[in-house]
């Protein structure tokens, strides 16, 4: 059949980040989005459930998946020259850190600060991927997907997709939508965004005193290789939870017990924690569990040293959860999809 790929039982340990060992009763790798109704009309996969993959760095496989895995591989890009921003329409199964630099190379700013996100376009708009202060909502001008709700592909526009930290009209309906494309507009020119102080201190240390978007892009990958793991050595899916937001008299009461604690306003009556922070007060940066547990280098990190199952993954992160909970009274909740887990 055209357009895509059908395998049964399929391994799915080569494409979650995570590297763990689980199966999908199906896999349909996507080369060509016009195939989709075709392949969801098919009594094998309109008879069970659906789960859209990107590259699964943003998973985690807690047990076999028992549904169609579909696997989004389409690629390309195309360019509208507009009076007032390039406006670029990408396919869902390109690579994000593809496209930045891309970008970059260009010309184009905007999504330097962006740079070095793995996963692929299509996931993009899923949680708003963000870092050192941007959000990739400021350039989505239009989302492309197949609404199997209402059995048509659809075109979504910014303020239809609500977008908020982490969290969009796709995260909070999973599966409903399957992003095909993905329409960016890109400034023409853009004020650096130096929000995040460490890219400030980061071009301090390169020299630079007028930043182009190229010196940001560098700053960028030179505070990420030096934080974050690389999930080629490692497993990790990133943050395994999100910076918890809780009421500002929460916080209050919590930097008082704890000066050193970092506080961000979040909204007129929240304020963000670092959860990064807490899990680290809590001792646990660099715990494990046989082959799960938390990254020395990152206390939000999740990490599977080995051979850990999903479901091992799961029971560590649990555990954090709880000791979060226990110490400080914050509900610590998983950034990426949990998948297949039974309690
Ligand atoms: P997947 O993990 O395959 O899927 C993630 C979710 O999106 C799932 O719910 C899936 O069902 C859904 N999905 C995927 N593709 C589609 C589609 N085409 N249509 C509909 N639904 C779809 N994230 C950040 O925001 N900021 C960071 O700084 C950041 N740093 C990271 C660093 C590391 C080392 C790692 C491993 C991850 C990091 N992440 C970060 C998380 C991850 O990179 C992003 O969430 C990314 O967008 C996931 O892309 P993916 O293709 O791997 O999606
Ligand atoms: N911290 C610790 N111990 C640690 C790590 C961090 O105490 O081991 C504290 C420090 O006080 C540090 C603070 O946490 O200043 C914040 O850490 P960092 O700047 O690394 O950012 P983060 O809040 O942990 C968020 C995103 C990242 C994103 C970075 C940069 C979330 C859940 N995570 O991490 O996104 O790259 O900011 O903007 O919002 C991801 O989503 O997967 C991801 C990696």
């Amino acid at each position: 059949m055209g357009g895509y790929l059908l395998t049964d039982n399929a391994p799915l340990k080569g494409r979650n980040t995570l590297r763990v060992d689980a199966r999908a009763r199906l896999l349909a790798e996507i080369r060509d989005p016009t195939a989709l109704p075709g392949l969801l009309a098919q009594p094998a996969v309109a008879a069970g459930d659906i789960l859209v993959l990107g590259e699964g760095s943003n998973v985690l496989f807690a047990g076999d998946v028992d549904a169609t895995v579909l696997a989004m591989a389409t690629q390309g890009v195309e360019m509208f020259e507009d009076a007032e921003r390039p406006r670029l329409r990408v396919a869902a199964g390109e690579r994000w850190d593809d496209f930045v630099r891309w970008s970059l190379a260009r010309g184009y700013p905007g999504l330097e600060n962006l740079i070095m996100i793995p996963g692929t376009v299509g996931a993009a708009p899923i949680q708003n991927i963000g870092a050192y202060g941007v959000e990739v909502a400021e350039f989505v001008d239009m989302v492309e997907a197949w609404d199997t709700q209402a059995g048509a592909f659809v075109e979504l526009s910014t303020a239809d997709c609500a977008f908020g930290y982490r969290d969009s009209l796709f995260k909070r309906q999973p599966d409903r939508f399957i992003v095909t494309a993905v329409t960016f507009g890109l400034p023409r020119d853009r004020a650096p965004n130096l929000s995040y102080a460490g890219i400030g201190d980061e071009l301090k240390k390169m020299g630079i005193a007028k930043p182009a978007p190229i010196h940001i892009a560098e700053a960028v990958v030179s505070l990420r290789t030096r934080k974050l793991p690389d999930p080629a050595v490692i497993g990790n899916a990133g943050s395994f939870f999100k910076n918890p937001w809780v009421p500002k008299a929460q916080a209050q009461a919590l930097q008082t017990e704890h000066p050193q604690m970092p506080v961000w306003p979040a909204s007129d009556t929240l304020a963000k924690l670092s959860a990064g922070w807490l899990i680290d007060a809590c001792g646990l940066k660099g715990a494990r569990d046989g082959d799960a547990g938390i990254s020395n280098r990152h206390a939000l990190v999740l990490v599977n040293h080995g051979i850990a199952s999903g479901a091992e993954l799961w029971a560590f992160a649990q555990k954090v959860q709880r000791s979060v909970g226990e110490r400080f009274g914050v509900t610590l909740e998983p950034e990426p999809r949990v998948l297949g887990h039974t309690s």
